[in-house]
Parts: structure tokens; C-alpha cells; sequence
């Protein structure tokens, strides 16, 4: 599946995401989060909302924005239990151990908004 998107899509302002928590988006409007966001302290990074084990498309979270694990120190996949790395977004823990996240380019700028970038 591609997707593409403009440039500079703004998603949500930091103070928008708990800390630790994650947020699902569907910036291509394709009627499902297809990518999230994680804060983690200081920490904001974004994956592709799609599992790297079992054909790398399975859709990570059980409910809307379920994406951490209960003390929300790693990103976990409800399908099969793979937990990820944050920081890396490498399976440390279950059955894709080594395989990691597709990173989704983001930036935050000073106001504290996070942007999509086009890749
Ligand atoms: S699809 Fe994610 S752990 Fe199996």
C-alpha cells in the first residue's frame, strides 16, 4: 500500500499525548490509523501503525491508541505480544525479535506541534 501525503501535515500538539502515551493518525484518510506517535519524556517518535511480523501489515493496537505497554516504557503489538523499543522501534521481547518499526519522519517545532513529513 502506498500512501502519500503533502509536505508539512501538522497532527497534534505534544501537550496533546499523555506521558507515556501514543496517538493513532490517519493523515492519508484511509479510514484507519495508519501510523502513531509515542511520547516518552523528552522522547517523540512515530512508526508506521503496522507490525513487522506476519507479513508487516497488521495493525498494532487493540483499542484506539493503545499502542504502550501498561507502564508505558515500550510499544507493544496486541496481535502476538511483540514488544518494541521505543527510542529504536526493534522487537526486544517476542516473535519478531530483531525486526523493527518503519520509522515515519516527524518533526516538532517550537510551539510544540507535531508534524508529518512527506517521505
Ligand atoms: S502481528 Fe504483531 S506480534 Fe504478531
Amino acid at each position: 500500500m502506498s500512501e502519500t501525503y503533502p509536505d508539512r501535515i501538522p497532527l497534534a500538539s505534544v501537550d496533546d499525548l499523555p506521558d507515556p502515551g501514543a496517538r493513532g493518525f490517519d493523515p492519508g484518510g484511509q479510514g484507519h490509523d495508519t501510523l502513531f506517535v509515542v511520547r516518552h519524556g523528552t522522547q517523540v517518535c512515530a512508526y508506521r501503525d503496522a507490525c513487522p511480523h506476519f507479513f508487516g501489515e497488521t495493525q498494532m493496537a487493540w483499542r484506539k491508541d493503545a499502542y504502550l505497554n501498561g507502564d508505558g516504557t515500550r510499544i507493544v503489538c496486541h496481535a502476538h505480544g511483540a514488544q518494541f523499543d521505543i527510542a529504536s522501534g526493534e522487537c526486544v521481547l517476542g516473535p519478531c525479535l530483531g525486526q523493527r518499526l518503519t520509522p515515519v519522519e516527524i518533526d516538532v517545532t517550537d510551539d510544540g506541534t507535531i508534524v508529518l513529513i512527506a517521505t
